[in-house]
C-alpha cells in the first residue's frame, strides 16, 4: 500500500544500500522538489550528503538568504553556497533565443557543480528532484522534447556521477506530503514551482542585471499580494514576465512615461502538463497592477495573460 511513511522508509533504505559509504552531492535549488529529494538522502546517509546551492543571479528577492538559513541553520545540512551571478550573466550576455539561454544556463550549472564536486573530492552520486511529470514531458527517444528542462535532459554525457532520483514516481502533491512528513518548513513545502533557469527566462530577450532587478521587484509585489489574498496555495504559479523590447506610453502625475509593460501570469494546474489561467479577483488584479506601476521604476503598465496550456506554455520562453 502506498503511504507517505512507507514511501519514506522504502526510499531511505534504497538510498542507504545504493550509496554505501559513498559521497553524495545535491543540486539544491530551494524549491520543494530538490529540497525533499535532499532531505530524503540526508535522512538516509546524513553527512555523506553535501548540498550545493548556486545563486545564478536569476533568483527571486531574498531567496538565497532564506535557503541558506533553512538548510544550514534549521535543518543542519552541509550546504555550499556558490555566488555565481556575474559568471552566469556573462554566459548569456546578448542571448535572446530561449532554448540557447536555457542550454547555456543548464551547462554552466553542471560546470559549477563539477567544480564544487572536485573540491570535495571524489563524488559518487548526484541527487536530483526529478518528478514524474518531468520524466514524461522531457520525453524519451520516441517523444518530442517540448522544452529542454535542464534538470532532466541537459546533462552532459561525460558526467561522472550516478544519479539518485528518489521522486521519479511522484506527483507534486505527493512530494509536498513527503516534505511535510520530513519536517520541511511550510514556506518551502508550499512554494510554487520555479524554473531552473529562474528569472532569466522571464526577462524576455537579452538579460541584463538591470532588467532582472526590475523584474525581481515586480515579482515580489505579486508574491506579497497573492500571499496576502490567501490564494497562494491554490495557484500553481503566479509571476511576472518582462518584455524588455516592448515599451509603452503612460502618464504619471503630469509626466509622460515611456517604459516596459509587465505581464502577470497566474495559472492553476495539477502537474504543469496542462494549466488554466487563474480567475483572480478583480480587486487583487487592481492592487497588483497599481502597486507595480507605482512602486517599480521601469514598468508603467500591467497586462494579464489569459492563455491556457495548451496552447500556451506556463512560461513565456
Ligand atoms: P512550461 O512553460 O513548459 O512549464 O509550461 C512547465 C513547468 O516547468 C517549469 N519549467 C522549468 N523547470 N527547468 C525547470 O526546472 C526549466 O528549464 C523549466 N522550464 C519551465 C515551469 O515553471 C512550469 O512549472
Amino acid at each position: 500500500d502506498w503511504t507517505t511513511e512507507n514511501f519514506i522508509e522504502e526510499q531511505v533504505e534504497l538510498i542507504r544500500n545504493k550509496v554505501g559509504k559513498g559521497k553524495v552531492l545535491c543540486a539544491l535549488s530551494g524549491g520543494v522538489d530538490s529540497s525533499v529529494a535532499a532531505l530524503l538522502v540526508h535522512r538516509a546517509v546524513g553527512d555523506q550528503l553535501t548540498c550545493v546551492y548556486v545563486d545564478h543571479g536569476f533568483m527571486r528577492l531574498n531567496e538565497s538568504e532564506r535557503v541558506v538559513k533553512t538548510f544550514r541553520e534549521e535543518l543542519g545540512m552541509n550546504l555550499i553556497f556558490v555566488e555565481a551571478e556575474e559568471r552566469f550573466l556573462k554566459k548569456i550576455e546578448g542571448v535572446s533565443d530561449p532554448e540557447t539561454k536555457r542550454k547555456s544556463i543548464g551547462n554552466e550549472f553542471i560546470r559549477v557543480f563539477e567544480e564544487e564536486a572536485a573540491k570535495i573530492g571524489k563524488v559518487d552520486y548526484l541527487v536530483q528532484g526529478t518528478l514524474y511529470p518531468d520524466v514524461i514531458e522531457s520525453g524519451t527517444s520516441t517523444a518530442a522534447t517540448i522544452k529542454t528542462h535542464h534538470n532532466v535532459g541537459g546533462l552532459p554525457e561525460d558526467m561522472q556521477f550516478e544519479l539518485i532520483e528518489p521522486l521519479r514516481t511522484l506527483f507534486k502533491d505527493e512530494v509536498r506530503t513527503v516534505g511535510q512528513a520530513l519536517g520541511l518548513p511550510d514556506d518551502i513545502v508550499w512554494r510554487q514551482p520555479f524554473p531552473g533557469p529562474g528569472l532569466a527566462i522571464r526577462v524576455l530577450g537579452a538579460v541584463t542585471k538591470e532588467s532582472l532587478d526590475v523584474l525581481r521587484e515586480a515579482d515580489d509585489i505579486v508574491f506579497q499580494e497573492i500571499k496576502k489574498s490567501g490564494l497562494y496555495r491554490q495557484i500553481w504559479q503566479s509571476f511576472v514576465v518582462l518584455p524588455t523590447t516592448v515599451k509603452t506610453v503612460g502618464v504619471m502625475g503630469d509626466e509622460r512615461t515611456y517604459a516596459n509593460p509587465a505581464i502577470l501570469r497566474a495559472v492553476t494546474s495539477d502537474d504543469a502538463m496542462t494549466a488554466d489561467w487563474a480567475r483572480l479577483p478583480y480587486e487583487l488584479l487592481e492592487r497588483i497592477s497599481s502597486r507595480i506601476v507605482n512602486e517599480v521604476n521601469g514598468i508603467n503598465r500591467v497586462c494579464y495573460d489569459i492563455t491556457s496550456k495548451p496552447p500556451g506554455t506556463i512560461e513565456w520562453e
